[in-house]
C-alpha cells in the first residue's frame, strides 16, 4: 500500500484578502502538488498571483494556475459562475487540467441582480457577485447544478472521488479556502458575513474530504488587517492614517477601498482555535517593515520584523512557517524544514 500523505488546507485568518493567492501559488510551484482544489463560497473571491513581473487575477480557478502539472479542481460546495470560469479557463489555456464537481451550484444573472440592490448591497455591502442569492436558492433546492449546464460539460466530474483517490494514492493535495474566518456565516461578525461557513472544516466539507485526511491547516494572516464591506473592524484606522501607513488597498473583485487596522492578536488567536491551525503564513511583512522587502531568509530580516514574528509565534503558539516579503511568488521565506528539525 502506498504511503499516505494527507492533504493541507489553507484558510484566511481575518476578513479575506490575507494574500492566500500568493501563498498558494508559492506552494504550488515549490511543492508541486498533484492537485489544488477550491473550497469556499464562489466568485466573490479575488486572488492575485504575481510571477516574473506579471500579475494574474483569479476568481474561480485555484491559485496554483502557474504550475502546469497541477490539476485544478472545484469542490461541490463552491458556487460556479460559468461565464467567469470559462473566461479563466480560456485566459490560462487550462482546459485539460480543470475538473469541477457535477454538484457545484450555478450562479445565474438573476442572482447577481438580487445581490446588487436592497439589503445585501446597502446593509451588508456584499461583493455583488450573486453568491448569497445563489446559496439561498441552493438551500431552497431550486438552484441549477453544474451537470445541468451544457457549456460546462467538458469539465464536470466527481471531484470528491478524485481527490480522495489521489490522497489514498499518496499524492500531495492543497485544499484552497477563500474569504476569511471572520466572514464565516457561523463564526464571523454576523450579519456582516458571507453566505457560508469558510473555516477549515467547511472547506473540507465543500470538497468532500473527511477530517482524518487532513494533516495540516495553514492559516494565512496579513501583517495588518483589512476589511471590505460593512461590519465591525477592531482598531480600525481612519482613511488618512491608512494611506499614511501605506496600507491602502483596493479590492480585486469590486474595486472598493479596503478599511484597515493593525494586526490583531486576539482575533488571530480565535482564528487559530476555530481552524485548528497547525502552521501560520504571514504576508506583506515588507509593507510594515520596508527593509524586509524581497528577503528570502529569516536571518536577513530587520530586527523589528524578527521580533514581530516571534511575538506572533509566542502569542499564538503555532509555528510561523512561511513569510511573504513581496508580491512575487518567490519573495518568500520558507521555514518549514527548520521548524521540522526544531520540532
Ligand atoms: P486572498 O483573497 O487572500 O487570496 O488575497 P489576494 O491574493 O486576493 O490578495 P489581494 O487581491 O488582496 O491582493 C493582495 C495584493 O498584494 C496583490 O497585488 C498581491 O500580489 C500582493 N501581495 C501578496 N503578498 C504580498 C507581500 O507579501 N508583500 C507585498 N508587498 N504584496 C503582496
Ligand atoms: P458576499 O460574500 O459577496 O455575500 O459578501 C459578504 C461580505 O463578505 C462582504 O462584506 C464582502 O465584502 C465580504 N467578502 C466576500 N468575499 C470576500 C473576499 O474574497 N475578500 C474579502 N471580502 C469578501
Ligand atoms: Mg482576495
Amino acid at each position: 500500500m502506498a504511503i499516505k500523505m494527507p492533504a493541507m488546507v489553507i484558510v484566511g485568518g481575518f476578513f479575506g484578502d490575507e494574500g492566500k493567492g500568493k501563498i498558494i501559488s508559492y506552494l504550488a510551484m515549490k511543492d508541486n502538488p498533484s492537485a489544488t482544489v477550491r473550497g469556499g463560497v464562489g466568485p466573490n473571491a479575488g486572488h492575485t498571483v504575481v510571477y516574473e513581473g506579471k500579475s494574474y487575477k483569479l476568481r474561480m480557478l485555484p491559485s496554483a494556475i502557474l504550475n502546469k502539472q497541477t490539476k485544478l479542481m472545484i469542490g461541490a460546495g463552491v458556487l460556479v459562475n460559468p461565464d467567469v470560469l470559462l473566461d479563466e479557463i480560456k485566459t490560462f489555456n487550462a482546459g485539460s487540467r480543470v475538473l469541477i464537481d457535477s454538484q457545484c451550484a450555478i450562479i445565474e444573472n438573476i442572482h447577481i441582480e438580487r445581490d446588487r440592490g436592497g439589503y445585501l448591497k446597502e446593509r451588508i455591502g456584499t461583493t455583488g457577485s450573486g453568491t448569497g442569492p445563489a446559496n439561498s436558492d441552493r438551500v431552497l433546492r431550486i438552484a441549477k447544478i453544474a451537470k445541468d449546464i451544457d457549456s460546462l460539460k467538458d469539465y464536470v466530474g466527481d471531484v470528491a472521488f478524485e481527490v480522495n483517490k489521489l490522497i489514498d494514492d499518496g499524492a500531495l493535495i492543497i485544499l484552497e479556502g477563500t474569504q476569511g474566518t471572520f466572514l464565516s456565516l457561523y463564526h464571523g461578525t454576523y450579519p456582516y458575513v458571507t453566505s457560508k461557513d469558510v473555516t477549515a472544516s467547511a472547506i473540507c466539507s465543500d470538497i468532500g474530504i473527511g477530517p482524518k485526511k487532513v494533516e495540516d491547516v495553514l492559516i494565512v494572516f496579513k501583517s495588518y488587517v483589512t476589511r471590505v464591506g460593512e461590519g465591525f473592524l477592531p482598531g480600525e484606522l481612519s482613511e488618512e492614517e491608512t494611506i499614511k501607513r501605506g496600507w491602502r488597498e483596493v479590492a480585486t473583485v469590486t474595486g472598493r477601498v479596503r478599511r484597515s487596522a493593525p494586526f490583531n492578536f486576539e482575533l488571530a488567536k480565535r482564528a487559530v482555535m476555530l481552524n485548528s491551525a497547525t502552521q501560520i503564513a504571514l504576508t506583506k511583512l515588507d509593507v510594515i517593515f520596508p527593509d524586509a522587502r524581497g528577503k528570502t531568509s529569516f536571518e536577513a530580516l530587520p530586527k523589528d520584523a524578527k521580533k514581530f514574528i516571534e511575538d506572533i509565534e509566542n502569542s499564538l503558539k503555532v509555528p510561523l512557517s512561511i513569510i511573504s516579503t513581496g508580491p512575487e511568488v518567490f519573495d518568500t521565506i520558507d521555514r518549514r524544514s527548520q521548524l521540522r528539525i526544531m520540532a
